[in-house]
């Protein structure tokens, strides 16, 4: 195989847990939606026609019919249905082209697309892998007619389907999925899963589970209907507008774009335009509205998890999984707990960007509340609103300067990155002083 790089940058650590269940969704979903229900019953002469009508190729897949994916249509001045409240990410360009820039180059711009998209799709042409477990099985990739065919090959036959949907951005991995029927909905998880670390095809995550959990077939996996609905959930904006957990391609929006943390902001976009007050311009979610750091935390921790969601597992600092939910451990660390509401994800992250790997801005910030001299916890005035930008944000309360190394390197010591399964590294976001120190957290790959 040529040597492939992935759609993302930078190689790293590795694919996700899939777990969580519709029911948080439900709630979550729920918002979001509440102004595309009201408007959803207005959808006459649909505006997406265009594409509902476009003749769907049909290609034989061993007994599975594959149609082209449109998801990836750019979005219609007028919406893609009467009453549309979305817009589209390329709808905030031109009036905040700062955050704009940094989302596109961020895994949440490029985390769910179809296959046939990927550059990913070309690499692998040609490519055969043996299977982990079988060797007498082997797995060929090649690509042809824009689309990416994927081939199980035993000694006897030849299995082969068209992958359909790309998850994962490709700066860890990329799982392909294909919706064998949306309503219901019943998808089949692949069971091979590209890895940016080895640039190569490995078992997917939990396809080596023992005891087998139900559902997993030589081709892959079937996760529960909830759980497949969730897939989709946590990698789009929008997955349907109805009620059930239909995967609507006509209504899915995919990738976490602007409008999944911000809300639909169609109307926002009108109103700017004709220049309205500023009152006018307010969408679902957006800075210094009060949000308290638990609600933006638990707002992440709606894909992230959180400690309320199926699958996170035991509360243990011992518990390595726990270092890919985030905001489990940061709700676990007594910098959340005890500095008065001054502490969440956009402490340290911009939540637009990519992942900053800027080691000293990361120990500046540690240092910001742990610094020689600085009050104890708790003296400081407390803040309740975390989202103002991190500058203008009132000074909550300070912890204690650190007895071992005051201006040291505080991440490799403080929030090593843990194999977190499958020799998945992730920054553990459990701060505290660990029993043993991890000495490897220095040499952590891609980290400095
Ligand atoms: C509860 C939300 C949630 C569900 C459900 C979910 N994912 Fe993800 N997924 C995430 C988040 C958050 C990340 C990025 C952080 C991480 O790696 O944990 C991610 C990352 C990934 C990645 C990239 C690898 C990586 O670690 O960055 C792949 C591939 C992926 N998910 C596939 C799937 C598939 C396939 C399903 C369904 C079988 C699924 N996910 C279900 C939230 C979810
Ligand atoms: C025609 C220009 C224009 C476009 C297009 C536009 N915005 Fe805005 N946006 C504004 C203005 C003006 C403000 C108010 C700025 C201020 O209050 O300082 C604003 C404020 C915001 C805020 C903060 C407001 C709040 O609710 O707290 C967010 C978030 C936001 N826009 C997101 C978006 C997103 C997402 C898109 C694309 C879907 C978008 N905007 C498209 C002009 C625009
Ligand atoms: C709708 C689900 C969802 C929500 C909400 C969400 N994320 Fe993510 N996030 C993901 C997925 C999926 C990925 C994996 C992207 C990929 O495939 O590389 C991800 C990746 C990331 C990354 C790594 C991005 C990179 O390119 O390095 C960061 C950092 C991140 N999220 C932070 C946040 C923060 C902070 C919040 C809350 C403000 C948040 N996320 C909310 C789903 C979500
Ligand atoms: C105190 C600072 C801090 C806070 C607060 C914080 N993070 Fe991080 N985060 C980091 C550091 C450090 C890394 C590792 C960066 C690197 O790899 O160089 C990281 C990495 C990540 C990654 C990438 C995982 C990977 O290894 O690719 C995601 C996703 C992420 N954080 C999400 C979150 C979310 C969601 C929250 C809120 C619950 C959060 N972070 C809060 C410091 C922080
Ligand atoms: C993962 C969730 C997430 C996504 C995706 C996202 N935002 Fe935001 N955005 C936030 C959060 C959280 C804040 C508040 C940040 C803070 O308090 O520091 C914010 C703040 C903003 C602001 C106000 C900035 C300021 O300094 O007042 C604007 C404007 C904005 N976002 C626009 C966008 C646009 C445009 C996109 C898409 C290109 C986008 N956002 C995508 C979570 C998100
Ligand atoms: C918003 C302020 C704030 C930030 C930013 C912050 N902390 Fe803290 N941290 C605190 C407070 C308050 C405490 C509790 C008092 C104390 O022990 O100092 C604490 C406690 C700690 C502890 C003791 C935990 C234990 O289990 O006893 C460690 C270690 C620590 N922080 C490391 C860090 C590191 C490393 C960073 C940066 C990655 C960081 N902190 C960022 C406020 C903060
Ligand atoms: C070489 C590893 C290492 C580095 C680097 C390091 N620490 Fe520590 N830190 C420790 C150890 C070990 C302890 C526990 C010391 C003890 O209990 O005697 C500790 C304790 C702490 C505490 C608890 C203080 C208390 O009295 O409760 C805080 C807060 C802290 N560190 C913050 C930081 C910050 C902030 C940085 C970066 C400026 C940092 N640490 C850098 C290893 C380190």
């Amino acid at each position: 195989m040529a040597a492939a790089t992935t759609d993302g940058e930078e190689p790293g650590a590795g694919p996700t847990g899939r777990v969580g269940g519709a029911g948080s969704f439900a709630s979550s979903r729920r918002v979001i939606l509440a102004g595309a229900l009201a408007l959803a019953a207005l959808t006459g002469a649909a505006l997406w026609s265009t594409f509902a009508t476009r003749p769907e190729p049909s290609i034989p897949t061993h007994g599975r019919v594959v149609r082209l994916l449109t998801m990836e249509r750019p979005f219609p001045d007028g919406g893609r249905y009467p009453g549309d409240p979305f817009i589209g990410p390329e709808a905030c360009r031109d009036c905040h082209p700062a955050e704009t820039a940094l989302h596109w180059r961020s895994g949440h711009a490029r985390t769910l697309s179809s296959a046939a998209w990927r550059k990913l799709a070309r690499q692998v042409d040609h490519t055969t892998v043996a299977d982990p477990e079988r060797p007498e099985v082997s797995w060929e990739y090649r690509f042809a007619d824009d689309r990416l065919y994927v081939g199980r090959r035993t000694p006897s036959k030849l299995e082969e389907l068209v992958a359909e949907y790309a998850f994962g951005s490709g700066q860890h991995a990329v799982t392909f999925v294909n919706v064998e029927n949306a309503e219901t909905p019943r998808i089949l998880e692949h069971r091979m899963t590209y890895y940016a670390r080895t640039r190569s095809f490995g078992l997917s995550p939990g396809h080596d589970a023992v005891p087998r959990p139900p559902g997993l077939t030589p081709l892959g996996g079937y996760p529960p209907p909830s759980d497949a609905w969730s897939c989709f959930a946590c990698h789009s904006t929008q997955v349907s507008t109805g009620p059930g957990l239909r995967i609507d391609e006509d209504r899915l929006i995919p990738n976490v774009s602007c409008e999944r943390c911000h809300g639909p902001a169609r109307a926002h976009v009108e109103a700017a335009a004709r220049n309205a007050p500023t009152d006018a311009l307010k969408l679902p979610f957006g800075p210094g509205r009060g949000y308290t750091a638990e609600q933006v935390i638990g707002q992440c921790g709606m894909c992230h998890r959180h400690p309320g969601k199926p699958g996170v597992g035991p509360l243990d600092p011992e518990n390595p999984h726990l270092a890919r939910f985030q905001p489990v451990g940061v709700l676990q660390s007594r910098c959340y707990r005890e500095s008065g509401g001054g502490f969440s994800c956009v402490t340290c992250h911009d939540p637009h960007d990519r992942t900053s790997r800027d080691r000293p801005a990361y120990n500046a910030t540690c240092v910001s509340c742990h610094e020689a001299g600085s009050p104890q916890a708790g003296s400081a005035s407390a803040s309740t609103s975390t989202s103002a930008p991190a500058h203008d944000r009132p000074r909550s309360a300070h912890g204690l300067p650190c007895p071992v190394e005051p201006t040291g390197d505080c991440v490799a010591c403080h929030m090593p990155p843990v194999d977190a399964g499958q020799g998945v590294l992730f920054a553990d976001h459990w701060i505290r002083v660990r029993r043993r120190p991890d000495a490897s957290a220095r040499q952590a790959p891609g980290r400095q």
